[in-house]
């Protein structure tokens, strides 16, 4: 038996020796294995995505073999866990630069992202192995959840906790050991929350207004406070490195945006309560706070571009840099303006439950994570290669980075449209006109203008897989002849 675990750990672990590479620290030869997993993890996403959207068209396709709720439940939960991957990566990736200090517990991260991992790969296989059957508390703990986004059973809750638990020491660990800054100290505070908020969503209560209640302390105060500064700490050292932007300046830009997103996002949160039996002064709460949300949206941008103009656009990385500039606009109209659209509650009686709802998710996920997650990963390819140069002028005129960017993000932005006109198409006939009824529901999905849409969206789901696909390979050779050093940039703090 031990013989064989040494065997596949041997084999798991010669999988990721090319991390082992002289050009990186510890903290980044583990970022790196991170990175690996979250990509191969955005490819399993958008996979079982098209096969959603396939099934939106032709309802019997893989029927009783792969279901509907099963590509659904993957594709949705292969996104949070690839870009927790990815920010994680970017953590461990700048830990021991920014600290100066090594990272105190390496061999504990280690163990930890193969625990993560082997947990991700057995909570998939079950998900495809057993896709229907009773509700229990056996099944809660060793099945599914059945909380959207986060249907992971108990035992792996209990792991990620852990994990993230051993994430969060290596990083405060580290910087109390070397030293603190304003990106460091935001970023450790912002960790206590976002993993404390995740407890929220391990606990099962029978009245579903309950559960729904906390299961949005998830969801909604994750994606819309804490990740958003979990983002903006990785975009302000990002653009210190980029573009040699002062450290006082991105740091002033981070507090702004932390207060500003905090202050509209905490109590945003209302604008999921509308409708689930919770009080009735949620629709001002809700209404109020959540309008003020894009502008921190605002902030980020204006941070972001100002930055780059200021420094000419001379960055050392334009791929990188593409992807930030990608990342603040589309958290801006992704996250702000097609939010913004649906979330006053005279509105939202209109949209909600529409498809209205999934066009604003695709867009605000890519817009504001998936963006600067990608922009993360070349910047990491750069250094594996020895930081060699990637800043314009490159071989074949970097065709394949730009037909990537140009492509993921049209086929997203064709889906959101492509969504939009189906939730608009519902919105007016099911509510509108039809008045909410059984019949209005069916009428609006089999009206034309529905049926084409989901049409479309899995015709433009297919560019945005090309467009992954171009990704990869880039991400694959990108500087690998390359021998002109990086851009120079003078440092100053
Ligand atoms: C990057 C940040 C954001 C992400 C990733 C995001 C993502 C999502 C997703 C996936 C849903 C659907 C949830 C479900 O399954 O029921 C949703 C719902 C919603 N979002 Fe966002 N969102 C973000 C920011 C915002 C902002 C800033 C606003 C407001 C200005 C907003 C307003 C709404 C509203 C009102 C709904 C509820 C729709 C309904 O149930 O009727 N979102 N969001
Ligand atoms: C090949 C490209 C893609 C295809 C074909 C696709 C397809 C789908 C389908 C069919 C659903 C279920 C919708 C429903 O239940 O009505 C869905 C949900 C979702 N997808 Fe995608 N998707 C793709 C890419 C992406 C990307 C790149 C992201 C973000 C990074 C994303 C984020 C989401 C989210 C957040 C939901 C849940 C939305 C909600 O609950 O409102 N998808 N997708
Ligand atoms: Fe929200």
């Amino acid at each position: 038996m031990s013989a064989i675990l040494s065997n596949v750990s041997g084999k798991v672990t010669s999988l990721f020796a090319f991390t082992e590479n002289p050009h990186l620290n510890g903290g980044q030869k583990l970022a790196s294995k991170y990175f690996t997993v979250a990509m191969v993890l955005f490819l399993a996403q958008l996979l079982f995505g098209l096969l959603a959207a396939i099934q939106f068209i032709w309802p019997d396709f893989l029927f009783g073999w792969l279901d509907f709720s099963v590509n659904r439940m993957i594709h949705t939960n292969a996104m949070v866990v690839w870009l927790l991957y990815g920010f994680l990566g970017s953590v461990y990736w700048f830990l021991e630069e920014e600290s100066g200090s090594e990272i105190v517990g390496l061999k504990l991260g280690v163990i930890g992202f193969y625990v993560l991992t082997i947990a991700v790969t057995l909570v998939v296989l079950v998900y495809l192995l057993i896709q229907t059957g009773p509700g229990k508390d056996a099944s809660i703990w060793f099945i599914n959840e059945g909380r959207e986004y986060i249907e992971a059973p108990r035992w792996a809750d209990i792991g990620i906790v852990v994990v993230i638990l051993v994430f969060f020491y290596n990083v405060a660990a580290t910087f109390a050991k070397g030293r603190w800054s304003g990106v460091s100290g935001v970023l450790t505070l912002d960790l206590i929350a976002l993993a404390g908020l995740y407890t929220a969503g391990m606990f099962y209560l029978t009245n579903i207004t309950a559960d729904q209640y906390w299961w949005w302390w998830v969801i909604h105060l994750w994606v819309e406070a804490t990740w958003e500064v979990l983002v903006g700490c990785i975009m302000a050292w990002s653009l210190m490195h980029l573009l040699g932007a002062r450290r006082k300046i991105v740091q002033t830009w981070l507090y702004i945006e932390v207060a500003l997103m905090f202050g509209s996002g905490i109590l945003g949160l209302g604008h999921h309560y509308f409708w689930i039996g919770t009080p009735d002064y949620w629709f001002s709460i809700g209404g109020f706070f959540s309008a003020l949300e894009p502008i921190p949206l605002v902030a980020m941008v204006v941070h972001s571009v100002y930055d780059a103009g200021v420094h000419k656009f001379k960055a050392t990385n334009h791929p990188a840099m593409a992807w930030i500039i990608a990342h603040t606009f589309g958290n801006f109209i992704g996250a702000g303006v097609w939010g913004f659209m649906q979330t006053l509650p005279q509105i939202n009686l209109y949209t909600h439950g529409t498809q209205w709802s999934a066009s604003h998710g695709h867009i605000a996920f890519f817009g504001a994570y998936a963006t600067i997650n990608i922009a993360f990963f070349y910047m990491a390819v750069q250094k594996w290669r020895g930081n060699v140069w990637m800043s314009g002028d490159l071989p074949g005129n970097g065709w394949k980075w730009k037909w990537s960017i140009g492509l993921l993000n049209f086929g997203v932005l064709g889906m959101t449209v492509a969504l939009l006109i189906a939730g608009y198409e519902q919105a007016f006939i099911e509510r509108a006109m039809q008045g909410s009824t059984w019949d209005a529901y069916f009428a609006a999905q089999s009206h034309p203008w529905f049926r084409e849409a989901m049409v479309w969206r899995t015709v433009f789901g297919l560019v945005t897989i090309g467009g992954l696909g171009l990704l990869i390979w880039d991400l694959m050779t990108i500087g690998k002849d390359e021998s002109r050093p990086a851009l120079a940039l003078t440092h100053e703090d």
